[in-house]
């Protein structure tokens, strides 16, 4: 039998499932790195964002470590800032007071065992006073390199030991490692003091309502599974594109590049939704059951002169203003050799995928911000009409568009109007905006309530992302050993090799 809290996580629920409790225990968070980017723009919107729609608990405490010689006072008005730059839902004065109730900023570094020793007490304390009840997500929003000083100071202060009826979950944003031997070292590291049932992995493109579309897509509707193989699926084109450049982030990117910020984790995961067969239920067990079975049957395609494209960007135009390349960025080696564009062909052995490439691809500074996956369709084996009518024709397609104009569109052909028998191809687009009045919400409150509940459905186990890195590693490694990437100007579609990495195969990627 499902729990409630099970229903409510299933993307196949039906509407009445919405009034079951969706509502957090008693419970309290502990962000590290809470002066961060990541921090200030989306977790602490996204606990405000959950507190307005009712769905944080009454005494729910949130708990900033920082080094910064803050005062409550000082704290409190960090977070109302950033609330009102970043919240998605209207600002309440009384939503907001009983938040602010509830904050708590402790000053220290992350090796300082009298700071810890504070914010146990502090954690404490809220458990006597407010009835957080012993029950503590902790969030590190915090580089890898401080994750084993952050996870052995929770050990050694006893704020990872949960009592009788409590629980105490780490919540670990990515990059996690950098190939597979880093991201085994740091599971271990982390292995060490917190069981995996603790261990909450954010990939924040699984919150996305559009990428749990994809399971509701594919599993709830007739139409689509018939012909999702390798009989009728040429190829599949998975982008994730970006217009901002790289300014200011210079000391998390440089070094990390395209591949590892978003192909290791995000690019990966779609595929595996894409790609996956249909699991006995939704449950965390067999949702990721089917999701590592696929991404075991997961490979690079070489040679990877051939099926790899790496680019950096150059100075160039973003729409109508000028923009500078990677190398003249703020902070970044002027000798840097990151790569802003990558992109990679994967191959999946199995019954139904054997032969249909998936190319990846994700870059910094191309023409417009759009994710989407398409899958492209093999020609029919035959065209009753004659060359000239069909010249216009090209493959059906679906396209499952992530973000911006989320929605799902299908491309096939049609009669022009008209005395000819003349064919071109036309789109049916289904919007959400359109079709539903409810907004989305942010992929970031969908997981902080999720670690809450202990729904860990949207998060990605160990072995999930030890798979990913053995996937992503042979290609990293290849090109470790081939100098700059090749360049690409600001506000095109990535390097030319990309382009011929396609072309090679007859095939070319989208314009979206
Ligand atoms: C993050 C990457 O994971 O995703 C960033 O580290 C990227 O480089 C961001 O900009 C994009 O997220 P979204 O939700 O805007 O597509």
């Amino acid at each position: 039998m499902t729990s409630p809290h099970q229903q409510w996580n299933n993307p196949l629920r039906s509407p009445a499932d919405k009034r079951l409790p969706q509502i957090a225990g008693p419970s309290g968070m502990v962000i590290f790195g809470v002066t961060g980017d990541l921090a200030r723009k989306k977790l602490l919107p996204a606990v405000y964002d959950l507190a307005n729609r009712g769905l944080l608990p009454g005494g729910f405490t949130l708990v900033g470590y920082g080094r910064r010689d803050w005062s409550k006072a000082d704290f409190e008005a960090y977070v109302r800032k950033a609330i009102d730059e970043g919240a998605r839902t209207e600002f309440h004065e009384n939503v907001w007071q009983r938040l602010a109730e509830g904050l708590e900023f402790v000053q220290g570094n992350f090796d300082d065992d009298a700071a810890f020793d504070r914010l146990a007490a502090t954690c404490k304390r809220s458990d006597d006073e407010r009835g957080t009840a012993g029950n503590w997500a902790y969030y590190l929003s915090v580089p890898p390199e401080f994750f084993a000083e952050v996870v052995h100071q929770l050990d050694r202060s006893g704020m990872a030991h949960e009592g009788e009826n409590q629980w105490r979950r780490v919540i670990i944003e990515k990059p996690f490692g950098h190939d597979l031997e880093s991201a085994k070292e740091l599971n271990e590291v982390v292995g060490a003091v917190f069981d995996e049932r603790s261990v909450f992995r954010i990939d924040h493109y699984l919150g996305k309502e559009t990428v749990q579309n994809i399971l509701a897509l594919r599993f709830s509707n007739q139409m689509f599974e018939p012909v999702w193989n390798s009989h009728y699926i040429d190829h599949v084109q998975i982008t994730m594109a970006e217009d901002i450049g790289l300014g200011g982030r210079a000391s998390y990117y440089d070094g990390i590049g395209a591949a590892r910020d978003v192909i290791q984790n995000h690019l990966i995961q779609l595929l595996a939704l894409v790609a996956m067969e249909e699991p006995t239920s939704f449950s965390p067990g067999q949702l990721r059951a089917e999701k590592l079975k696929v991404l075991r049957a997961t490979s690079a395609v070489g040679p990877f002169g051939k099926t790899t494209a790496r680019g950096q960007y150059t100075a160039g135009w973003q729409g109508s203003k000028k923009v500078v390349g990677l190398r003249e960025e703020e902070g970044f080696d002027p000798n840097s050799t990151t790569e802003t564009f990558a992109a990679c062909t994967l191959q999946i052995d199995s019954r139904r995928w054997a032969g249909v490439p998936f190319y990846l691809r994700t870059g910094k500074r191309l023409g417009r911000r759009v994710t989407e996956i398409a899958l492209v369709f093999k020609r029919p084996p035959y065209q009753p009409f004659s060359q000239g009518q069909t010249d216009l024709l090209t493959n059906n397609a679906v396209v499952i568009r992530v973000q911006p104009d989320e929605g799902v569109l299908m491309r096939f052909g049609s009669k022009v109007p008209g005395p000819g028998m003349e064919l071109r191809d036309v789109n049916m687009d289904f919007s959400y905006s359109e079709a539903f009045t409810e907004q989305s919400p942010e992929a970031y409150e969908r997981l902080i309530l999720d670690a809450l509940l202990d729904e860990s459905s949207l998060f990605p186990t160990n072995s999930e992302v030890e798979r990913s890195w053995e996937i992503l590693d042979p290609v990293l490694n290849y090109w470790a050993d081939q100098g700059r990437p090749d360049d690409y100007a600001a506000g095109t579609w990535g390097p030319a090799s990309a382009e011929r990495m396609l072309s090679k195969d007859g095939r070319a990627w989208r314009r979206p």
